[in-house]
């Protein structure tokens, strides 16, 4: 019998997808979904440890992310998709892992240090955003997860779950949880409209809900090669974001061509951009249909979730059966 081995991942419902997230891990997981049990969900009660001040757009963003994980080809019939706070579970894990949790561990997480520096202008001494690794640690180890696809920047959290299943087996002399590996994402090839890391309050971000006509308007402002001023300057498409634009969404041959076409100066930025422009808009096409689908029928997508939850719950109430007995607690 082949069994798959079954990964966990998690993505906080902070605003709308992008280019990058597409690139950094959506399409990642996606692929995944081929070789691995997998379990995605969308940590609503994570958006909430930076985010507990103005809740008014959680619940529009997490249907826009439902709307857009579908839409980009997460399938329910390949893996388990759902909502964290609908497994009340994790909370209760997240509780009783905390009581085995060392402080110390915690606050020395670098993303907690970078974050408090980072977000100065939000009240980060709260405990819920100290215990962000003890709850995803849970999100993790409750079903059991033998891997978790993520960014470099969360492997300290991983760390933090090894250490805290280890704990646990040690201290209730039960092999409840195995360690789980964190699976690397490539960091994303693409970067923001500005050639910094894309993100939405950099408002450099193309956005999967972006329509033909937004795409365009945004790849019009994209800077290029700025030593370039003129259409009769050769330009150099190495420094250009344009051309690394092109060399994910035009086909060899188109990129070759520009290549060799923007050095000679046969090729002006305008009417480069305009083919990348087009071919980024092919390329997302059935995205944004897939996405005008969903967006009509919001009950379909929450169906999946709500199928997808009953799934995820069913293996976590198995899991807390068993960390029960070993706490020996009701
Ligand atoms: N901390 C993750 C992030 O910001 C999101 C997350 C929450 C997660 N729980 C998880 C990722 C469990 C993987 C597994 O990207
Ligand atoms: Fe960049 Fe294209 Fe302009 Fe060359 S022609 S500098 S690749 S936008």
């Amino acid at each position: 019998m082949n069994i798959k081995k079954r990964i966990v991942s998690g993505m906080r419902p902070t605003g709308p997808l992008h280019l990058g997230n597409l690139h950094g891990a959506l399409n990642n997981w996606i692929q995944l979904q081929e070789t691995y049990d997998c379990f995605y969900f969308i940590a609503d009660w994570h958006a909430l440890t930076t985010g507990y001040e103005d809740t008014s757009e959680l619940s529009q963003h997490i249907l826009y992310m439902m709307t857009d994980w579908l839409s980009a080809g997460l399938a329910p019939e390949k893996s388990t998709l759902f909502i964290q706070s609908h497994v009340k579970e994790h909370a209760e894990l997240f509780l009783l892992l905390s009581m085995i949790t060392p402080v110390p561990w915690l606050e020395r997480n670098p993303t907690y240090k970078d974050q408090i520096v980072q977000l100065e202008n939000k009240d980060l001494s709260t405990f819920g955003f100290l215990g962000y690794p003890v709850l995803q640690a849970a999100d993790i180890i409750i079903y059991k997860a033998n891997g978790v696809p993520v960014g470099v920047d969360q492997v300290p959290h991983i760390e933090i779950t090894r250490e805290i299943a280890r704990r646990f087996n040690y201290l209730f002399h039960q092999n409840v949880f195995p360690e789980p590996e964190a699976i690397l994402t490539e960091s994303s090839k693409i970067l923001g409209l500005d050639r910094r890391k894309m993100s939405k309050s950099y408002h450099n971000a193309i956005f999967l809900s972006d329509s033909a006509k937004q795409v365009e308007e945004k790849v019009n402002q994209m800077v290029t090669d700025p030593q370039r001023m003129r259409k009769s300057d050769p330009g150099n498409p190495e420094i250009c974001n344009v051309f690394e634009f092109h060399k994910l969404y035009s086909d060899s041959q188109t990129v070759q061509e520009i290549d060799r076409d923007c050095r000679i100066a046969q090729i002006g930025c305008v009417a480069c951009k305009k083919r990348m422009a087009k071919a980024l808009i092919s390329a997302i096409a059935p995205i944004h249909e897939k996405r005008e689908y969903y967006l009509s029928r919001p009950d379909q997508v929450r169906d999946v979730f709500f199928q997808g939850t009953e799934k995820a719950r069913n293996i976590a109430k198995q899991t807390m059966a068993e960390v029960r007995d070993a706490i020996r607690i009701a």
